[in-house]
């Protein structure tokens, strides 16, 4: 549900570099979605931790964190909010918020397509709510705050110098972007908003020197190179912003995630083979193996992604094709989301591309999706890109969530699908609903 979330594997680069351990306590300064201090919580729990922003959707998430609140009232196009007996305690208004924050991207909008999507939250408002909650009630456990200030971060700066704490921060990119994407919440939602100056990245290379000077021990993130300083982390993905770690640390670590794409022997699948016994195989793969594959099957000229987590699928021994996962893309239609970034298949018949999204969904790809992510995944929300009113791929196996004509009409629709995980493994995938549905009868006309 968020732009610019820390990237996990970032993290986990950064802990490899510094040790927490020996830390007083952590101050981290422009939370977002607490990626940083859900990470912290889960591999020092003893380590005292403080968030900071300044966004209503991470001061109201920090606030529950630890067991305060403010007023916030929801005022204009979300008065019905308001209006709702259901939504009183500060933990219920905290969940409408987070449904609130996923209505912003169409709020905002005066077209008719994002008025109809505006009014079907409106009128499916207590399934999202009660998803919120769930998901809250998730959450909320892994992320037990010593303590959340609501206001600039150099304050918080200030505030961690003076404990003898250490800072962990993560500022915006660009200036004012994240004010323009609360834009919509800030008009719509009354709440104690803190006054602050607007953060300009142009003055990131002071900040930095600062809190050098002041000896405390730190950890910032940046996507700038500056002259005097040289970083101690570098985590690159692909053509994506690169992240830069500024930090007092002997170690250091440069990991650039893009690699070339990794040839492979293996048998392709030949769907004439199948039968009733056929044995299904899931193995996690490293990106370079998928991008070989995506070379092959897919266009040429895409420009390769790192997923969250990658894996193959074999039938037999025969590779039937690939899943890459990465974060979701705002917004998360209410749920837990991981989003289905590709899902190849090598061979277009016998409907073996319905079977590898149908796998997509399966719990055991998704909990090694969640144990990755330090995060519960309980949804998959994928995009398709068609000239016809549905795809055929994800018909009758995803639900539709929305649709929309590209903005070149020669692209066609674009349409994004999504499902609930499913409690099934890809073995009872492909023996209960696979093979009987499709499968079968492939081979059987294939052999007649
Ligand atoms: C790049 S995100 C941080 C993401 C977060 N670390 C995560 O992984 O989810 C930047 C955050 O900075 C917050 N922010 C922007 N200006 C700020 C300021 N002056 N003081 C504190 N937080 C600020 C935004 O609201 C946004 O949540």
């Amino acid at each position: 549900m968020f732009y610019g979330a820390v990237p996990t594997a970032c993290i986990e680069q950064v802990f490899r570099i510094l040790d927490f351990s020996a830390w007083k306590a952590a101050y981290v300064c422009c939370s977002g979605s607490f990626r940083i201090e859900r990470a912290l919580k889960a591999k020092f729990p003893q380590l005292p931790v403080f968030g900071n922003d300044v966004s209503l959707y991470s001061s109201a998430v920090g606030y529950l964190a630890c067991h305060r609140e403010f007023n916030l009232r929801f005022e204009g196009a979300l008065s019905f909010i308001e209006e709702r007996p259901d939504v009183n305690s500060f933990f219920e208004r905290v969940a409408a918020l987070l449904v609130a924050c996923d209505m912003a991207r169409y709020g905002g909008r005066k077209n008719d397509y994002a008025r109809k999507h505006f009014d079907y939250y409106v009128e499916n408002f207590e399934l999202f709510f009660n998803r919120a909650k769930d998901r809250l009630d998730r959450t909320i456990p892994e992320m037990p705050l010593d303590g959340y200030f609501c206001g600039d971060w150099r304050k918080h700066v200030k505030q961690a110098i003076e404990s003898g704490a250490g800072i962990l921060a993560f500022p915006p990119f660009f200036k004012g972007d994240y004010e323009s994407q609360f834009k919509f919440i800030e008009d719509n939602i009354h709440w104690p908003a803190p006054d602050y100056d607007l953060y300009n990245p142009k003055m990131l290379g002071d900040i930095i020197d600062e809190v050098d000077a002041s000896g405390a021990p730190y950890c910032i993130l940046s996507d700038q190179l500056f002259e005097h300083r040289k970083p101690v982390l570098e985590y690159v993905t692909g053509r994506k912003v690169p992240h830069y770690c500024y930090a007092r640390t002997d170690k250091s670590s440069v990991r650039h995630l893009y690699k070339a794409p990794e040839p492979f022997a293996y048998d392709p699948i030949d769907p004439a083979k199948l039968t009733a016994e056929s044995k299904v195989q899931v193995v996690q793969a490293e990106s370079r193996h998928m991008d070989f594959i995506k070379d092959i099957y897919l266009q040429k000229t895409i420009i390769h992604t790192t997923g969250v987590a990658n894996f193959l699928i074999f039938i037999d021994k025969m590779l039937v094709g690939g899943i890459i996962y990465s974060l979701p893309k705002f917004p998360t239609f209410g749920h837990s989301t991981i989003y289905l970034l590709s899902d190849v298949t090598l061979c277009r018949e016998a409907k073996l591309s319905k079977f590898i999204a149908y796998l997509a969904t399966s719990n055991s790809l998704l909990d090694i999706v969640s144990k990755k992510l330090i995060s519960r995944i309980d949804f998959v929300v994928t995009t398709a890109r068609t000239h016809n009113a549905v795809s055929m791929k994800y018909r009758g196996i995803y639900e539709l969530l929305n649709r929309r004509e590209a903005d070149d009409p020669a692209e066609g629709n674009i349409i994004n699908y999504g499902s609930k995980m499913r409690a099934e493994t890809p073995q009872e995938i492909y023996s209960h609903w696979y093979w009987p549905k499709y499968g079968k009868s492939y081979v059987q006309k294939r052999n007649a």
